[in-house]
């Protein structure tokens, strides 16, 4: 394919380590099991595969708290399994990312040992100590600073008080931390999503957020002196000259308490790579949905990136509902093969979340199931993100072929229907409507990089684009509603490359979409 890049114009899937395969019976998915498993990657045709946190970790946060970020927890095996798992994917065309938790460590991460052991350590200030909290909060709960008896002051820290803020005003860490980098670069790691980012420079004077109206203490101040500081930008230049003196690596940020202007702030030559665009908002009640919704996001994103980057596009990852238990009603999967179809097709790099391939749901836990630390501080107004991690369901053998020991969290029920092995032999699944769509986007430049046109004015209930290449014309209806609606077409001779709804001749001037009609047309 002509000027493929693997980052821009592939397809990006997310791997929960500990929930995908496990390869020893210990109930904790592991790097063996995502070897297994690259066959499988191989048959989506996916480009990209993101692992979250694999380094040594207490687990306050799954992974997030890190306590080395330049070894591999034994619970997912070992670094020759990570060397195998990296050449095995090159070996199958399948870049690695790697998840970079820079913003804060864990309390058990030798730096943070060292730097709490007294205010004369050298490593004292790598951390943010101060004599009495100022009011910044933690998203977690609560302030987010800590007394610590030891040494008499307070440390800061953004989420849990077991993952202390990072001092990157200092020149030391800054230093260690593009160490972090490079180690993994030399290993032959293709790119890395920053966690968090925005949220790595702290006001060097401490001064106090201003406050707004919001529900959580968190919320109720507008975050100008703890994250989206100025000291970032020469930094993500820093970075970027770094990860160009490699052959194509990448960097794609996940920008925190995310707005469009955000991800296109911090995307672009000479920044990251690219930064996210989540189609969720986890925070409000209903979840949002329908034509107009998703087209303003695209509108504004385009307008916002100028066209000059692609954003990274999710519809759902470890810390959010999964898109089917957000958008459908029972096991119906018509409304995921929308979601699925719009990832797929619009302006951006998609990244798939493990299992949104085969339309996985949220498991329901009861409260004292909840492990979250999220969910246990906020129950029952949020209840935590445990319900989007569940096992993998691949097959419908006891444990779902996730394991033959005890999952480290429950199975979703329905996996004995809803699985990777009964789905690959449906041909109308949701799986092979996935991997159909992958197909095209490698197929049709124009769904990579070309153009897109929204069709006007819109139609109700009916998102319609256009994606141009001086190849030839996409266009791409999605019905939101259960109900038919008319499209009026472009002029042309339109041929049907995909539908959910078994069409086979050409089509000019006006369609009548079947309700949750997902259809991709080619103009011949
Ligand atoms: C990011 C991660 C989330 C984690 C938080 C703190 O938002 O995606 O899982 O809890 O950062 O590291």
């Amino acid at each position: 394919m002509e000027d493929f890049l693997w980052w821009r114009d592939g397809v990006i899937y997310q791997v929960y380590p500990r929930s995908f395969v496990d390869s020893n019976g210990d109930g904790f998915g592991d790097l063996r099991g995502i070897i297994a498993k690259l066959d499988y990657l191989a048959f989506l045709r996916i480009d990209g595969l993101w692992l979250s946190p694999i380094y040594p970790s207490p687990d306050k946060d799954f992974g997030y708290d890190v306590a080395d970020h330049t070894a591999v927890d034994p619970r997912y095996g070992t670094m020759e399994d990570f060397d195998t798992l990296v050449a095995e994917a090159h070996k199958r065309g399948i870049r690695v990312i790697l998840d970079m938790v820079l913003n804060h460590t864990s309390d058990q991460h030798p730096w943070f040992v060292e730097s709490r052991s007294s205010r004369e350590d050298p490593k004292r200030d790598w951390y943010l100590w101060q004599e009495g909290p100022n009011n910044w909060a933690s998203v977690f709960g609560g302030s987010g600073w800590v007394y610590d008896e030891a040494t008499g002051q307070y440390y800061f820290h953004m989420f849990l008080k077991e993952q202390p803020d990072l001092n990157w005003q200092n020149p030391e860490v800054r230093q260690a931390q593009l160490e972090v980098f490079r180690f993994w670069l030399e290993r032959g790691v293709d790119g890395f999503r920053l966690d968090v980012f925005n949220a790595y420079f702290k006001h060097p004077g401490f001064e106090d957020n201003p406050s707004r109206f919001g529900l959580r203490r968190f919320d109720r101040q507008i975050h100008v002196n703890d994250m989206d500081r100025p000291e970032m930008m020469p930094l993500l230049g820093e970075l970027r000259s770094l990860l160009d003196s490699y052959l194509e690596r990448y960097s794609v940020g996940e920008p925190f308490m995310p707005t469009i202007e955000k991800t296109a702030h911090y995307a672009g030559e000479g920044k990251l790579h690219t930064a996210f665009h989540f189609f969720y908002d986890d925070m409000s009640l209903i979840p949002k949905w329908g034509a107009n919704h998703f087209r303003r996001q695209m509108l504004e994103l385009g307008k916002a990136s100028g066209g000059v980057y692609l954003p990274a596009l999710a519809m759902n990852n470890h810390d959010s509902t999964r898109t089917a238990s957000r958008y459908c009603r029972g096991e119906d999967d018509a409304n995921a093969r929308i979601a699925m179809a719009l990832l797929l097709t619009v302006r951006g790099t998609p990244f798939i979340y493990y299992g949104e391939e085969i339309g996985m749901r949220n498991i329901s836990l009861s409260r004292k199931e909840i492990m979250d630390p999220v969910g246990r501080y906020y129950w029952p107004v949020i209840k935590g993100r445990d319900g989007c991690r569940a096992p993998m369901q691949w097959n419908d053998s006891p444990q779902a072929g996730f394991s033959t020991g005890k999952p480290w969290l429950k199975l979703h029920p329905d996996y004995t229907k809803r699985n990777v092995a009964a789905q690959e032999n449906d041909a109308s699944s949701m799986l092979n409507f996935t991997r159909r769509l992958i197909a095209l986007r490698k197929e049709y430049r124009a769904l990579r990089d070309g153009g897109i046109i929204f069709l006007e004015p819109p139609q109700k209930d009916v998102l319609a684009y256009l994606r141009l290449s001086p190849k030839g014309t996409i266009l791409v209806g999605l019905n939101f509603s259960n109900k038919s609606r008319k499209l009026d077409l472009p002029p042309g001779d339109w041929q049907p490359l995909l539908t959910t709804h078994g069409r086979d001749v050409n089509i000019s001037s006006e369609m009548e979409l079947a309700p949750n009609e997902v259809s991709l047309l080619k103009s011949s």
